[in-house]
């Protein structure tokens, strides 16, 4: 195990009806004015926005509401949300919905306190530690942006997908109603579980030795999850296994599972550049990539890929013939993303990217990394092209 710092100061508000105590939350925190931010109309339908607003009328706390943001979302409303928000005198940002609307909520919040063209930042030519407070309710179990450091917003110009990370930005509260994921379309929902894994899994696959600890607990997360999945596929309003999927989503991209080890993250970052060029969901873009990515690299450490087999997928451990068994864990994934409705090519993801979409792509990703990605084996961009071209 390497030596790490783990800080996840955000405080969970978990269970059924908690989404009503959001202003007593802001209110303890003193805050007076607040910017709502959300997706589409789901949250009027279903009496989640009209509850929120009550809840913070009780408490005296004025509100604006700023709708509107798109899946992948854009850096043209988080200008227009900072604008908002000075010219209104907002102390407190809200997110409700899932990665999306919380991704934004934290850009909004950086442009609020920092003077520097927020594109600087995504770009990475600037860094800071300031922002403003920002709270979340989560609609989706998924990205675990209501607990994680990071933000990920697509820049129109370019379409580039840039993520900022620090630790300032993880939410002063995240309140969590499994119930209020049930309206989820069933393909959200099964993106979302992808998603779940896949952050577990990019810390899994790591070359890091003697990390037995966060081995188990990340096993145990990903059969949770794998189950789970599986359930509500069957049962949407299985409370359950909705509650299950919802806490695993934090649990598994709030840093926990990548605590004593070196991550790896190379998949997001294949998967990043076709949410930015295609607009595809997150978690079912991963699914599309993550086999090729397997199959390209799993030599690296055949008897991680072994035991990923053998624990989360329950594939018979063969002793004698290691790659045999690492194999079959990649088919189990892939069989698994199928049962859920995910796809696992960019066929069946519905993109068809010519070669010169796919060079881009490659040269974008791995412009991330200072020209290489990865880190349980580290690709470069030839390597990104091919695994792109394995997942065709
Ligand atoms: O568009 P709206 O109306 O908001 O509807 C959303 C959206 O269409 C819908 N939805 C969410 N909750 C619902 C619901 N519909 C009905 N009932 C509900 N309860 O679901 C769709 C997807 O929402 P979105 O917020 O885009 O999904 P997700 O949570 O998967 O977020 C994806 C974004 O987060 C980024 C992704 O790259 C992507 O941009 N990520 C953020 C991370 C982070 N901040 O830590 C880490 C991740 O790896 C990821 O990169
Ligand atoms: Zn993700």
């Amino acid at each position: 195990m390497i030596n790490f710092e783990f800080y996840n100061p955000t405080k969970v508000i978990f269970g059924k009806d908690t989404e009503s105590q959001v202003g007593k939350e802001i209110n303890s925190r003193g805050y007076k004015k607040v910017l709502i931010h959300f997706g589409g109309t789901y949250l009027y339908e279903t009496g989640v926005l009209d509850r929120v607003h009550k809840s913070l009328e009780e408490y005296n706390i004025q509100y604006i509401d700023l709708g509107g943001v798109v899946p992948n979302p854009h850096m043209s409303l988080v200008k227009e949300g900072v604008q908002l928000c000075k010219k209104e005198g907002v102390d407190f940002i809200l997110a409700i919905g899932g990665g999306s609307p919380i991704d934004s909520a934290k850009a909004i919040a950086y442009g609020l306190v920092n003077d520097f063209d927020l594109v600087d930042l995504y770009m990475g030519r600037v860094t800071t530690d300031k922002i403003a407070p920002i709270g979340c309710i989560s609609t989706i179990a998924a990205t675990g942006s209501e607990t994680s450091n990071s933000s990920v917003i697509t820049i129109e110009e370019g379409m580039l997908k840039r993520s900022y990370n620090h630790d300032c930005s993880r939410p002063r509260f995240a309140i969590m109603n499994p119930e209020l994921t049930y309206t989820l379309p069933a393909y959200q929902t099964s993106s979302g579980a992808a998603d779940i894994m896949m952050h577990t899994m990019e810390r899994y696959f790591t070359n890091t030795e003697h990390v037995e600890l966060i081995d188990r607990m990340a096993q145990g997360l990903l059969v949770s999850v794998r189950e789970a999945a599986l359930k509500v596929v069957k049962e949407p309003t299985n409370y359950d296994a909705r509650a299950d999927l919802m806490w695993a989503g934090s649990l598994s991209h709030n840093g926990l599972t990548g605590t004593g080890r070196v991550s790896d993250f190379a998949s997001h970052k294949i998967e990043h550049e076709l949410g930015g060029m295609f607009d595809v969901a997150h978690g079912a873009g991963l699914c599309a990539i993550w086999g090729s990515w397997a199959r390209y690299v799993y030599k690296t450490n055949v008897a991680r890929f072994a035991q990923f087999a053998n624990k989360v997928f329950d594939v018979p451990m063969n002793l004698y013939n290691l790659e045999e068994t690492a194999l079959k864990g990649i088919e189990a994934w892939e069989d698994w993303c199928h049962k859920i409705g995910m796809p696992t090519s960019m066929t069946e993801l519905g993109i068809n990217p010519t070669a010169a979409q796919i060079e881009e792509m490659a040269e974008k990703c791995v412009a991330t990394g200072d020209g290489h990605i990865g880190f349980f084996r580290t690709l470069y961009k030839e390597d990104v092209i091919r695994i792109y071209n394995m997942a065709q």
